[in-house]
C-alpha cells in the first residue's frame, strides 16, 4: 500500500498544477521529505556499538543489513543524506538528480582535454546523498563485470575475488524477476535487489537486437554466460518502481540496529596503537563522537570514502602534509580514479511518435498509464532501452571494450530545462544541436568505454571536511579512450543504417558540436573533437582505495578489505575495486558488500 500512496502524492501534484508546470520541472523542485518507512533514530541511542558504517549506498546499506542479522551486535549506520522520498520511486524523474537535493554536486576540475562543451568546461560529477546512496538517483541499469574482471582481481595477488567466488554473491543479493529462458546458474531468484525488464519498450529497443543481429552479434543475457552481444536493459527495478539499495536492504526494523541520517561523519578516530575506534560527525551543525568496539566500515563511495580517509591522517605523506594533515599512515589513497567515459553527441531524429518527449509525458493518458499500472515512459529510467557489449580491434583480452546504450529520448527530451543541465552542457551547445530537434522524437545510442586507459586522482582542498575534494578525472590523458569510442561510433552508425532501423526513418542529427565546426561532420577528426566536447560521465566511478596484495605499493586495503597498517578499520564499496569492470557497477557494488560483511562475519563469529 504504501508504495501506491508514493504514486498518489505526484498525480494530485501534477494534476494541481498543469497550467504552470511540467512534469520536469516538478521533479526537479520536489524535495526529500518523504522518509518511507525506514525506521530511524534521531541520534544513536547509545555511545559504544559493535560496528559503525559509514555511509549507506549498495556498499553501506548491504553491510549494514547482513551484519545486524547477528542480534548480538549493536550497529550504527551513519548517513549525511536523507531518506528518498516518492519521487526517487519514479524511474523517469532520474533525468532530474543530478546538481539536485539528492546530489553532493561535484563537478571535474578543468583540463582542457575534456569537457570542453560543459558549463566552466567541467563535467558535473553527480553522487547520491540519501539512505541509499547514489542507488536513489542513478539509471538503475543492473549488469555485472565481466568474468575474466573478477578473475583478473585474483591474478593481481586478490585471493577469493575469482569469478567462480564472486558468482555466489552476486547471486544471493538478486531477486530475478524476469520470466523466459534463462540460465539458473547465473542468476539469484530470493536476493534483496529486485531485478526486472522495464514495464515499457518503444519498438526501437527491438530494432536495436535485431540490427544485432544482422550485424552478426548473439542476443544475449548481459548477465549471463556471455557478455558479448545486444540485450534489453535488466534494471534494478520492483514492478515500475525504482528499488534502491535502501529498499532492498534497509527496510528493516532491529533493535540492535540504529539508523541516523543526515549525519556527516568528518574523520575517522584512531588511536596511539593504529585502531580505529570511532567516528566523529556532525548532525543539525552540533559534533559527536561515536564508538565501536570492533570495527568502523567504511561505504562513503568512491570520492567521499578517499576524502574521509585522507581527513583522517591516511593518505599520500606529501599531500596531507601540504594540507597540514598529521600523517597516521603514508597510503596511495585517492590514486588510480577510473571511469567509464562515453560520448553525448550520437542522437538520431526518427519518425515513429513514442519516444519520450516532454509534450507526451505531459500528457494525462500516460501519467494515469503510470498511476495505476506503473507502465509507460514514465516507467522508464530516461528511456534505456536495450545494451550492447562489442568488442573493437583495439581490445585486448576477451573481454568487451565498448558499449552501446540505447535511448529512447535525447538531451532535447524536456526542451533544455534540466536533463541537459544536470550533465552541465552548456546553452550554447544546447542551442546549436539540440534545440533545433526540439518537440522531435529522438533516440540516442551512448558509446562508452570500457576498459579505459586513463586514471584519475581525488584530492582534498584543504583539512576542512566540508570542502569540497579536488577531482581530477584526467579523462582521454590516454588517447587510446578516444579511439575506442570512436571505433563505437562507427559501430552505432553501422547499426542504425540497418533494416530494422531504417524501417523508422532514422536520420542522424548533424548538427555540429560548437568547437567542432572546422571539421566535416561525420569524419573521425569530427568525433575526435566532438567527445571531448560533451563527453558521457557513467558516473561508474572506483578504484581510489585500492584493494590489493600487501606487495603491491598501490595497494591501501587487503584482499579482505582491511585498511593496511590500521586495525579494526575496512573499506566496504566501490572505491576497493582496483580495475574497473565491464559494464555498470552497482551490482559489483552489492557484490562487494555481500562478500564485506562475510568477511567481517567470519573475523568476529
Ligand atoms: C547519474 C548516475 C547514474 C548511474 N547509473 C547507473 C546505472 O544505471 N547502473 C549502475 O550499475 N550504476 C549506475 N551508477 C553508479 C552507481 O550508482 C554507483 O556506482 C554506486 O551507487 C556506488 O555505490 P557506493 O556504495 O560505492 O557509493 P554511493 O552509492 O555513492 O553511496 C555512498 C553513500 O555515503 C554517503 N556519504 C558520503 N560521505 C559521507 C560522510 N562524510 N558521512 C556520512 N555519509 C556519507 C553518501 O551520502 C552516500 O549515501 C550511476 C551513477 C550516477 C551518478
Ligand atoms: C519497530 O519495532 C519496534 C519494537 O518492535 C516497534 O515498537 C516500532 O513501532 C517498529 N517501528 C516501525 C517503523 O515499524
Ligand atoms: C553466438 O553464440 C554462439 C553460441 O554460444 C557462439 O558460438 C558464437 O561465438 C556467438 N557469436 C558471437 C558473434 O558472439
Ligand atoms: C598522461 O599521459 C602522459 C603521456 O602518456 C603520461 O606521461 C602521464 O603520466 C599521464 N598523466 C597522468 C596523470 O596519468
Amino acid at each position: 500500500m504504501k508504495d501506491i500512496r508514493g504514486i498518489f502524492i505526484p498525480l494530485i501534484l501534477l494534476i494541481s498544477n498543469s497550467e504552470c508546470a511540467s512534469f520536469f520541472d516538478l521533479l526537479s523542485s520536489y524535495g526529500p521529505e518523504d522518509s518511507y518507512d525506514i525506521p530511524r533514530k534521531t541520534l544513536p541511542s547509545k555511545n559504544d556499538y559493535d560496528f559503525i558504517v559509514v555511509g549507506a549506498g549498495p556498499g553501506g546499506a548491504t553491510v549494514t543489513n547482513r551484519l545486524s542479522e547477528n542480534k548480538n551486535w549493536n550497529i550504527l549506520l551513519l548517513e549525511a543524506g536523507q531518506p528518498e522520498g516518492i519521487i526517487n520511486q519514479i524511474p523517469l524523474s532520474t533525468i532530474a538528480f543530478p546538481a539536485g537535493d539528492y546530489d553532493w554536486g561535484y563537478r571535474l576540475q578543468t583540463d582542457g582535454k575534456s569537457c570542453l562543451g560543459m558549463v566552466d568546461e567541467r563535467c558535473t560529477w553527480p553522487r547520491g546523498k540519501s539512505l541509499g546512496g547514489t542507488t536513489t538517483i542513478n539509471t538503475m541499469v543492473y549488469t555485472r563485470g565481466n568474468k575474466l574482471d573478477f578473475d583478473k582481481w585474483a591474478d593481481m595477488g586478490n585471493y577469493g575475488w575469482d569469478f567462480k567466488n564472486v558468482l555466489p554473491y552476486f547471486k544471493k543479493s538478486e531477486k530475478f524477476r524476469i520470466p523466459g529462458i534463462f540460465d539458473p546458474a547465473y542468476h539469484g531468484y530470493n536476493g534483496n535487489v529486485d531485478v526486472e525488464y522495464p514495464q515499457w519498450r518503444t519498438p526501437f529497443a527491438t530494432a536495436f537486437l535485431e540490427a544485432g543481429q544482422t550485424l552478426g552479434y548473439n542476443i544475449t543475457d548481459v548477465n549471463g554466460a556471455d557478455q558479448i552481444g545486444f540485450s534489453y536493459i535488466q534494471l534494478t527495478s520492483d514492478q515500475g518502481a525504482r528499488c534502491s539499495a535502501s529498499k532492498a536492504y534497509l527496510r528493516i526494523n532491529r533493535s540492535n540496529l540504529d539508523i541516523v541520517t543526515g549525519a556527516r561523519v568528518l574523520r575517522i578516530l584512531i588511536n596511539s596503537r593504529n585502531q580505529a575506534y570511532g567516528v566523529e560527525y556532525e548532525k543539525n551543525g552540533i559534533k559527536y563522537k561515536a564508538y565501536a568496539s570492533k570495527e568502523v566500515v567504511l561505504s562513503a563511495g568512491t570520492i567521499d570514502s578517499a576524502k574521509l580517509l585522507m581527513l583522517s591522517g591516511i593518505g599520500p605523506r606529501d599531500h596531507l602534509n601540504q594540507m597540514g594533515i598529521p600523517v597516521i599512515k603514508d597510503a596511495k589513497v585517492g590514486y588510480n580514479l577510473q571511469e567509464h567515459i562515453g560520448f553525448w553527441g550520437l542522437s538520431f531524429v526518427v519518425d515513429l511518435p513514442v519516444t519520450i518527449i516532454l509534450k507526451r509525458i505531459s500528457d494525462s493518458s500516460i501519467l494515469l498509464d503510470y498511476i495505476f499500472h506503473r507502465k509507460g515512459p514514465i516507467s522508464s529510467p530516461a528511456g534505456a532501452e536495450a545494451i550492447a557489449f562489442m568488442k573493437t580491434k583495439y581490445s585486448e583480452d576477451s573481454r568487451p571494450d565498448v558499449e552501446l546504450f540505447l535511448l529512447a529520448a535525447g538531451l532535447n527530451a524536456d526542451n533544455g530545462r534540466v536533463f541537459r543541465k544536470g550533465y552541465g552542457i552548456t546553452d550554447k551547445v544546447y542551442d546549436a544541436i539540440y534545440k533545433p530537434i526540439e518537440g522531435r522524437d529522438t533516440i540516442t545510442i551512448l558509446p562508452v568505454g570500457h576498459n579505459p586507459k586513463s586514471r584519475g586522482r581525488i584530492l582534498l582542498k584543504s583539512k576542512d571536511p566540508y570542502d569540497k575534494p579536488i577531482i581530477n578525472g584526467n579523462f582521454f590523458n590516454n588517447t587510446m579512450d578516444i579511439e575506442v569510442l570512436l571505433e563505437g561510433i562507427k559501430y552505432a552508425i553501422e547499426l542504425v543504417n540497418t533494416e530494422p532501423f531504417k524501417k523508422y526513418g532514422v536520420q542522424i542529427n548533424s548538427l555540429k558540436v560548437p568547437g567542432c565546426e572546422k571539421f566535416e561532420f561525420g569524419c573521425d577528426d569530427y568525433w575526435r573533437c566532438a567527445i571531448r566536447q560533451i563527453p558521457l560521465m557513467e558516473n561508474h566511478e572506483c578504484g581510489t582505495i585500492k584493494m590489493g596484495p600487501k606487495n603491491d605499493p598501490n595497494a591501501v586495503v587487503d584482499p579482505e578489505l582491511r585498511v593496511y597498517g590500521i586495525d579494526y578499520l575496512r573499506v566496504v564499496d566501490a572505491s576497493v575495486m582496483p580495475v574497473i569492470p565491464v559494464g555498470h557497477i552497482t551490482a559489483d557494488v552489492y557484490m562487494i558488500g555481500e562478500k564485506g560483511a562475510d568477511m567481517i562475519k567470519y573475523t568476529w563469529q
